[in-house]
């Protein structure tokens, strides 16, 4: 018998101005996995972020987390609750220092107002937990350096932390990936696996498909909106409905490549 699932998505649908964006999604993420959320440029994962972490609500469907319908539920009491993400576009506050940036996600562990104007103090448990857990996953060189300053590859791993400051039993990564480097990548991976060993759960949104691989067991696998794969990342590759729905984007890229060559040399 299978435990409970942290997550669980029944039959999620989303329409925005009569487009029907998500149809009828529905998967699980048991407890203390690494799962992949994947599919081709516009298949609706980001939405199904928003959908989990509560930008937006279902138009049908519920979704369940720790036990709880969060379906409606405000998306910072999500997070009280446990469940964090990081964003396909950094959203570090440039201005601030990194270890300022890893405060502001631990609002959510903060218990009242009073308690939430403590981090500002320089000698604050807050700040030295910040300290500590930059320390702990190898960012320990960094804090007072302003966000802004630092290299694209640190400012990504940095907007990872940041989420996992909440203490968050699940972790949502959009893209953590995108723009770094195979070292930065390879760095990222040990890095999420390190997370991965205390404990958290990782659901992650990802293009590469070597990171996906060497990452995590499983995967979804969503196209126009609808899951067409459930399974293991092993045999993902190999699916008629997976290479289709690849093959046909890079075909529509192609076109659109052509399109716009057409265009240029008009
Ligand atoms: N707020 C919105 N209003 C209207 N359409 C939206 C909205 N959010 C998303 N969409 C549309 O929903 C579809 C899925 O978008 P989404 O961002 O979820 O895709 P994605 O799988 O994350 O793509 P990518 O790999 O490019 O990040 C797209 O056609 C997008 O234009
Ligand atoms: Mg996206």
């Amino acid at each position: 018998m299978s435990a409970a699932p942290l997550l669980s998505l029944n039959n999620v649908s989303k329409s925005f101005g009569g487009l029907q964006v998500i149809s009828d999604v529905s998967f699980e993420v048991p407890a203390g996995v690494r799962m992949a959320l994947i599919g081709p440029n516009g298949a609706g994962k980001t939405t199904i972020f928003n959908l989990i972490s509560g930008v937006y609500i279902p138009d049908t469907g519920t979704v369940t987390f720790d036990g709880t319908d969060i379906t409606s539920m405000p998306s910072r009491r999500r997070v009280g609750r446990g469940l964090a993400r990081s964003f396909q576009n950094i959203r570090l506050m440039p201005h601030l220092s990194v270890v300022e940036n890893i405060m502001l996600g631990q609002q959510s562990r903060a218990s009242g107002l009073i308690d939430m104007t403590l981090p500002l103090g320089a000698g604050s448990r807050w700040r030295r937990d910040a300290e500590e857990l930059l320390a702990h996953m190898g960012l320990g060189t960094f804090p007072g350096e302003v966000a802004a300053t630092l290299p694209y590859g640190i400012r990504k791993k940095i907007e990872v932390v940041r989420a996992l400051a909440a203490s968050p039993k699940l972790l949502m990564l959009d893209e953590p990936a995108a723009g770094l480097n195979p070292a930065e990548t390879a760095n990222l991976r040990d890095f999420l696996k390190t997370i991965s060993d205390t404990g958290t759960t990782i659901l992650i949104v990802e293009h590469d498909m070597g990171l996906v691989r060497s990452l995590c067991d499983h995967a979804v696998v969503l196209n126009f909106g609808k899951k067409i794969y459930d399974g293991s990342t092993r045999h993902v590759q190999e699916n008629p409905l997976v290479l289709e729905a690849y093959l046909g984007s890079r075909h529509a890229k192609d076109h659109d490549a052509e399109v716009h060559r057409e265009a240029t040399d008009a």
